[in-house]
């Protein structure tokens, strides 16, 4: 008997990954199909042995997404976004401060103070019942001095890691992440040769077309290699390009933005959980002061900061919003400001899940959801309000 089986298939936790990945990653679709691959061989048990899970190089611009895809895949496995082990590359220029990473041999002064930020307990610390895996970042890694380079080549390729004390750190069930800016000058110089804020800046890398995206990573991939040695660049499992963000892309980036900010509010400590909604003039002007080729989305991510955040909190803490109100937030172009307006208080909790649930829904962000799930008991209370 024979049949044609599909090797394309993945299986139903990979599909899970993938499926969590793309609802919180905005158009880097390629790194998702990387993560997801390397965790369906690892589901496999194929992965090589005695090495870490996967090795990965995150190059691109600043603010596309990628310690983000870190912590979305470790949230999506894990549950939590900040079961990342995280290590600044630029922190650990010295020897005293290589020993912060591996503490000091037996001996030296401090040696018993002294705990790595880099033990087996450290990596172990978030695994949960189900999955024993841990993600380790490396972030900036062309600021790494020789002696960290040299611990992160002994990682990438046999999966330990010495301490002080020769202790061992075992890496192989560890994904490795490494990140760098390298090449993104490069890179955005393609993508935009005038650096004005043209149409081709709005371009959305899915419609960039095939020669120009390939292009851009080959433009960040020879900027690594000129800069890394081959020995580092063949420990490497993938390299991934993350793309410029355009503003289609931002404009996504912005309603799962809104959507945490809006699941902020309902866990706040100060007890007011009410809803807010933006106009879509709101969202545009946003989007505008937001929109910056130099600084990704974390220029957005300052907009929604200073024009919705602080003063949403100073209505709070000013009690002007109570618990149960509907908010809404229009922009003002006259007086160019953002106009904040009571639509309705004493809202039930389950109306305003409900009413924020369709809107979570929208941005299929299902641990929004879950938070407004949790949040209604205290509401109810309030709407007996004068
Ligand atoms: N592709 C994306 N999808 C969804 N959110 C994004 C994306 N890119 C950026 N963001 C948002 O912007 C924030 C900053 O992005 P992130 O920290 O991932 O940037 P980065 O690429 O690591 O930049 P840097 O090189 O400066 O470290 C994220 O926390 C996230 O909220
Ligand atoms: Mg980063």
């Amino acid at each position: 008997m024979q049949k044609t089986l599909d090797p394309t298939r993945t299986g139903r936790e990979a599909g899970q990954l993938d499926h969590n990945l793309h609802k919180r990653i905005v158009g880097q679709a390629e790194a998702i199909e990387q993560v997801v691959n390397i965790y369906q061989t690892y589901l496999a048990g194929m992965n090589g042995p005695g090495r870490p899970v996967g090795n990965f190089l995150f190059l691109g611009p600043t603010g596309s997404g990628k310690t983000r895809m870190v912590e979305a895949t470790a949230e999506s496995l894990l549950g939590d976004a900040r079961a990342v082990i995280k290590i600044d590359c630029a922190e650990f220029q010295h020897s005293h401060e290589i020993a912060k990473l591996i503490g000091s041999p037996p001996g030296y002064l401090g040696h018993r103070e002294t705990h790595p930020l880099l033990s087996q307990e450290v990596l172990n610390q978030f695994h949960t019942e189900k999955v024993k895996l841990s993600f380790v970042l490396f972030d900036e890694i062309e600021k790494a001095s020789d002696a960290l380079w040299n611990l992160l080549l002994g990682i990438l390729d046999k999966a330990t890691l010495t301490l002080g004390d020769n202790r061992r750190v075992d890496f192989s069930r560890s994904m490795i992440f490494m990140t760098s800016n390298l090449g993104a000058a490069e890179m955005s110089a393609l993508l935009n040769p005038n650096m004005g804020f043209s149409r081709s800046f709005a371009a959305p890398s899915e419609v960039l077309g095939d020669k120009l995206n390939s292009k851009i990573a080959s433009a960040g991939l020879g900027a690594a290699r000129k800069k890394f040695t081959p020995e580092f660049m063949n420990r490497l499992d993938k390299v991934v390009v993350f793309r410029s963000l355009g503003e289609a892309e931002l404009r996504r980036i912005l309603d799962l933005e809104l959507a945490m900010v809006q699941r902020r509010l309902f866990t706040n400590s100060h007890g007011t959980p009410f809803l807010f909604k933006l106009t879509s003039s709101a969202k545009d002007f946003l989007l505008r002061e937001g929109t910056d080729m130099k600084y990704g989305a974390r220029h957005l991510k300052r907009s929604i900061e200073r024009s919705l955040v602080y003063p949403m909190s100073n209505l709070i803490v000013t009690e002007q919003v109570r618990g149960g109100d509907l908010i809404r937030v229009d922009y003002d172009p006259e007086l160019s400001r953002m106009n904040f307006v009571r639509e309705a208080e004493g809202m039930p909790a389950y109306s305003m899940v409900e009413a924020a649930g369709v809107e979570v829904a929208a941005l299929s962000n299902a641990d929004a959801a879950g938070a407004l799930m949790e949040q209604p008991r205290s509401t109810g209370a309030r709407s007996t309000r004068k």
